[in-house]
């Protein structure tokens, strides 16, 4: 099968997640095309592809603008293929539950807006980019980070991904579409 993988980050963990379930599906015998969401052009042919993984990462409460034009754009096509969606956050890390589910609440107000079904939600952890924030993001990053117990060495990045979690989704959307191929061609 050739998947579609579509990511929007701001700092590139999204972006290094991305890679690494290309790196398991590509690794299952499968083709990938990985793109950034900011570089889809408005023409984009998706119905060449057989499945779609997209995701994005949480800035300020909100997802980057062009995730939601690309999945508006293209949800019928979305909706009929099967597909993935999954955020990328800090609040999913909370100490505090209600954040935690705020962090959930993300990804399923999106898919809900955009009318979107994927089959398979997911919310992972990102990660903390001392290193490429300038000074006042770096000071509200530290502040909140030593809020919920990270990091606060802002020499350095400091990375949260679960990519045991990451390899577990990955598994299970290639079962999903395994079986949803099976299914349909039987
Ligand atoms: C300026 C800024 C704002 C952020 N706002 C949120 C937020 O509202 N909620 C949240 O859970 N995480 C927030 N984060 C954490 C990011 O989602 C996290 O760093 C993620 O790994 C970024 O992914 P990316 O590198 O793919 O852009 C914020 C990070 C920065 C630097």
């Amino acid at each position: 099968m050739h998947i579609l993988m579509v990511y929007g980050t701001k700092e590139g963990q999204t972006a290094t997640i991305i890679e690494r379930m290309a790196q398991i599906v590509r690794n299952q015998g499968h083709q990938v095309t990985a793109c950034s969401v900011k570089e889809i052009p408005a023409a984009f042919a998706t119905d060449t592809f057989d499945a779609a993984m997209v995701g994005g990462s949480i800035h300020m409460g909100a997802y980057p603008p062009q995730l939601r034009t690309f999945v508006t754009r293209h949800r019928d096509w979305l909706n009929t293929a099967p597909s993935g969606f999954f955020t990328v956050c800090m609040a999913i890390q909370s100490k505090n539950a209600a954040e935690r589910d705020a962090a959930k609440a993300y990804g399923s107000r999106f898919v809900e807006v955009a009318q979107w079904h994927p089959q398979l939600i997911e919310t992972f952890a990102g990660a903390v980019k001392y290193t490429q924030y300038n000074f006042i993001t770096r000071y509200i990053m530290k502040r909140i980070t030593k809020r919920e117990g990270g990091s606060t060495d802002t020499a350095r990045d400091h990375e949260y991904t679960d990519w045991d979690a990451v390899a577990r989704f990955t598994r299970q959307f290639l079962e999903t579409i395994t079986q949803m191929e099976e299914a349909r061609t039987k």
